[in-house]
């Protein structure tokens, strides 16, 4: 893997854990760290040694409390569309990942910091976690895909309300909204993600990136049937569904790599 200046990595046991490293700036997503977070995803994904990837940020503060306000400055309305664009590129690459990817929230997650968690497919949070979307502060809005990802995540009343008050969820509230997975201490995150997804690595990975694809897929309409349906079928034309009945006719636990 790529060494990165604002990320540590390390890959055990399967799974890549992505730290976001500017704890002094609140691990503040400036664009060179976007960046890096696209290009070690991308690197994560395509390694055979990677089965799941946890995104997290360093310090007992911060998973990432936005994007990095400086680079605001002087932007004209290009630049500002092009900067939501290299953002939200990134983003959706992480909601496509075929490989698990939880966001381990271990602080702040304001603004650009709020749409990273959203972005991955699932979010475990330490007890002093806190959401948002300040952006209306600044006299902005959720670019990185926060607007879209913040409704379909808590409904459109309460996901308007964090938008338009610029307000903090705590970690328990991120939860009762369904935000969030599970709340649990600062130094049982990382242990609870591992176990999640302990649990999700022994499935099929076929089958997992079938299932992200399918549930990317939700509309609200018919399409999203219809994505379910090509992915049920494709499902049909892998080695491991062969593994998968085999196993349970044979009484027998799956190997699937
Ligand atoms: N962009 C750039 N720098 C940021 C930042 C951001 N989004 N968030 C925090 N920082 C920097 C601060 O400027 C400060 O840097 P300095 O030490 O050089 O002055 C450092 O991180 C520590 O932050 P500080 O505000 O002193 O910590 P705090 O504990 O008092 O408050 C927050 C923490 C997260 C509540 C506060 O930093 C904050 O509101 N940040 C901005 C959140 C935001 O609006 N995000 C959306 C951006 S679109």
């Amino acid at each position: 893997m790529t060494a990165f200046q604002n990320l540590k990595i390390n890959i055990e046991n399967g799974i890549c854990i992505i730290t976001i490293n500017r704890p002094d700036k609140m691990n503040a997503l400036n664009r060179e760290t976007v960046k890096e977070i696209g290009m070690a995803v991308e690197e994560a994904i395509d390694d055979k040694n990677v089965k799941s990837i946890i995104i997290t940020g360093e310090g007992p503060k911060a998973f990432a409390a936005g994007a990095d306000i400086k680079e605001f400055m002087g932007l004209n309305k290009e630049q500002g569309m092009a900067m939501a664009k290299a953002g939200q590129d990134v983003f959706q690459n992480i909601e496509n990942s075929s490989k698990p990817v939880i966001a381990a929230v271990n602080g702040f997650a304001l603004g650009g910091g709020c749409e990273l968690a959203m972005a991955c497919h699932l979010r475990i949070a330490s007890e002093n976690a806190k959401f948002g979307q300040p952006e209306v502060n600044l006299g902005l809005i959720p670019g990185y895909g926060g607007t879209q990802r913040l409704i379909r995540n808590i409904g459109r009343g309460k996901g308007l309300e964090l938008m338009m008050t610029a307000g903090m969820l705590t970690a328990q509230e991120a939860m009762e909204l369904g935000l969030v997975n599970y709340v649990v201490t600062q130094e049982m995150l990382i242990p609870r993600c591992v176990e999640l997804l302990n649990i999700i690595h022994g499935k099929s990975p076929f089958a997992i990136g079938a299932a992200i694809r399918a549930a990317n897929g939700y509309t609200g309409t018919q399409e999203g049937f219809e994505v379910e349906l090509t992915e049920f079928g494709k499902c049909f034309a892998s080695e491991e569904i062969k593994e998968g009945i085999s196993a349970f006719l044979e009484k027998r636990k799956p190997q699937f790599n």
